[in-house]
């Protein structure tokens, strides 16, 4: 009896399964969970600290969305190594005397020096297109920042001069990190989630960057961009396709080309109807 009852619980196991496959067409990916974040409360090592800037950097603070292989910001790995050159360059225009401080400098005030050929466009390297990163959307903490930078120190073959938080510092800043990822309930949330704020501006984005269009004047004119396009269509292309087309003014090979594999149907969905101008909340 008990061996009957396991073989008819595996069948239906099996039968569910395969049903849920079919019924809801290919399994959407997911993205991972990050990892949870490390609790600063009491002591804590160089070493951790050091771990913590390295998933900052890779994670909330959205440093690799544009700090990548793609090219459009400089990889940071030598910034440590590079930061007594940038300093002494006529172009300099900051405060800071050490490496410590440029790093820092470089993230809460970045045209304070701009690296040649990276600058907005049009403005000659004098204005960097990187937002303050304690603010607005990434909003960094001061214990966070701190971590940043001693990973780029640590990572740049350099002697790690930044000072462990105390305990306390380090407790309320961290502990707030939500632990899993969510599915975006509505437009607002999928632009933030994705770090859309971090290089477009769009009326549900409270802080936009620039590097990339306002999204609020892409829905007027998409149905005209492209031949045989709707709307609709062209935004879809623009956000899966990024290098599909082009706008005007602005650098292929910036905006991350993955974000197909990290949405799911009805965040993108969301997305393309608040450029559409079809959603108001
Ligand atoms: C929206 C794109 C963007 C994001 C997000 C961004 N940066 Fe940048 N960053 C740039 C660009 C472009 C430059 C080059 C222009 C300049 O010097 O400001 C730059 C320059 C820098 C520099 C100076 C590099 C050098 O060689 O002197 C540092 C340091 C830096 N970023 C750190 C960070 C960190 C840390 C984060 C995440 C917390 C981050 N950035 C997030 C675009 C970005
Ligand atoms: C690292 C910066 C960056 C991030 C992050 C980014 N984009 Fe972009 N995006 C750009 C740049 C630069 C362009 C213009 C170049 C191009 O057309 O590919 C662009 C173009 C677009 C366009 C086409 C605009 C037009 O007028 O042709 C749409 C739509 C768009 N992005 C939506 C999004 C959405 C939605 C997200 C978040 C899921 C996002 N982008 C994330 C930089 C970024």
């Amino acid at each position: 009896m008990g061996q009957l009852l396991k073989i008819v619980v595996f069948s239906l196991c099996v039968v569910c399964g395969f049903a849920g496959y079919t019924t809801f067409g290919l399994p959407l990916i997911i993205p991972e969970a990050p990892p949870v974040e490390e609790k600063l409360t009491g002591e804590i090592t160089m070493d951790q600290y050091i771990a913590l800037g390295k998933k900052i950097f890779e994670g909330k603070g959205t440093c690799t969305l544009c700090h990548n292989s793609l090219g459009r910001a400089p990889l940071l790995e030598q910034v440590a190594q590079v930061a007594p050159e940038r300093l002494k360059d006529p172009r300099y225009k900051g405060k800071a005397t050490t490496t410590e401080e440029y790093i820092h400098e470089s993230m809460v005030e970045p045209s304070a020096y701009v690296v040649a050929g990276f600058g907005k466009k049009g403005t000659n390297d004098t204005v960097s297109p990187m937002p303050n990163i304690s603010k607005g959307a990434i909003g960094l903490s001061d214990v966070e920042i701190g971590a940043v930078i001693a990973f780029l120190q640590d990572v740049g073959g350099t002697e790690v001069t930044v000072a462990l938080p105390s305990g306390d510092a380090g407790a309320g800043s961290t502990e707030e990190e939500p632990a899993e990822i969510k599915v975006a309930e509505n437009a607002k949330e999928a632009f933030s989630k994705f770090g859309c704020d971090t290089c477009h501006m769009h009326p549900l984005i409270e802080e936009g960057g620039d590097m990339g269009p306002d999204l609020g004047k892409v829905g007027a004119t998409a149905g005209t961009r492209k031949e045989g396009y709707s709307a609709e269509r062209f935004i879809r292309e623009s956000i899966v396709n990024p290098n599909a087309v082009i706008a005007e003014g602005f650098d292929a090979d910036t905006m991350p080309d993955d974000f197909a594999t990290q949405m799911t149907v009805s965040e993108l969905d969301m997305i393309i109807n608040a450029i559409l101008g079809n959603e108001s909340s």
